[in-house]
């Protein structure tokens, strides 16, 4: 009984949607049925436009399909990965998981395992606030935290973050890093998978 699981993530310049891809990826050959989709865009076409790396990172995700509340509902797991801003995620993020109400009373997000990662410009900037704005949700929707903890060596290895996996902007992704991503997307998948039996 394979797991599905949804990546959910917003980027602006890219991070994001490189760790969210390196995550469907990692879940994929872990054995999940996959959806990678991005949270909508709040902001007006012109203003994004306006913007070089903005509008390129909307140009590479073209074919990302946009998360709707109904892939929720679908997934047995979901996996959020969100710019860090102010301490907590995007607005752009937040605004998608407001839509989520409707199925949140109907207990659609309740049970299901979840994980997020994020991006920060600064090594210190909040990544840890953020990911734990993610989680205080999942507490509200009755969802199971899956947070990574040190339970791989990739954790250390990557700045030792045990609440998700979290990235500065502007820094290649090292194969440490894409172990490290690995990991919490498929220890996401594992605990789907027995909560699932
Ligand atoms: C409005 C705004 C607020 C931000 N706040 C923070 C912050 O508090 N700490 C920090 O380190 N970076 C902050 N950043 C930088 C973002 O975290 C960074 O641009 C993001 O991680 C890049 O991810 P992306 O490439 O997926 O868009 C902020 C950026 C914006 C636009």
């Amino acid at each position: 009984m394979s797991v599905k699981l949804a990546v959910v993530y917003y980027s602006t310049y890219g991070t994001n949607y490189q760790m969210a891809s390196i995550a469907a990826e990692a879940a994929k050959s872990a054995g999940a049925e996959l959806r990678l989709l991005k949270a909508p865009e709040t902001v007006a076409d012109e203003i994004v436009a306006s913007v070089e790396g903005w509008k390129a990172t909307v140009d590479k995700t073209a074919h990302i399909r946009t998360a709707t509340p109904a892939d929720l509902v679908w997934a047995d797991a979901f996996l959020f990965s969100a710019p860090t801003r102010y301490g907590v995620q995007a607005s752009q993020m937040r605004a998608f998981i407001d839509t989520l109400g409707p199925i949140w009373a109907k207990g659609d997000l309740a049970n299901k395992p979840v994980s997020a990662m994020t991006s920060a410009q600064n090594a210190h900037g909040g990544q840890e606030q953020t990911l734990m704005s993610f989680y205080a949700s999942a507490i509200h929707w009755g969802s199971v935290i899956v947070a990574p903890g040190y339970t791989d060596p990739a954790i250390y290895k990557t700045g030792g973050n045990p609440y998700g996996y979290s990235h500065t902007q502007g820094q290649p992704f090292t194969d440490e890093d894409k172990a490290s991503i690995g990991h919490q997307a498929r220890r996401l998948v594992a605990m789907a998978a027995k909560l699932k039996a």
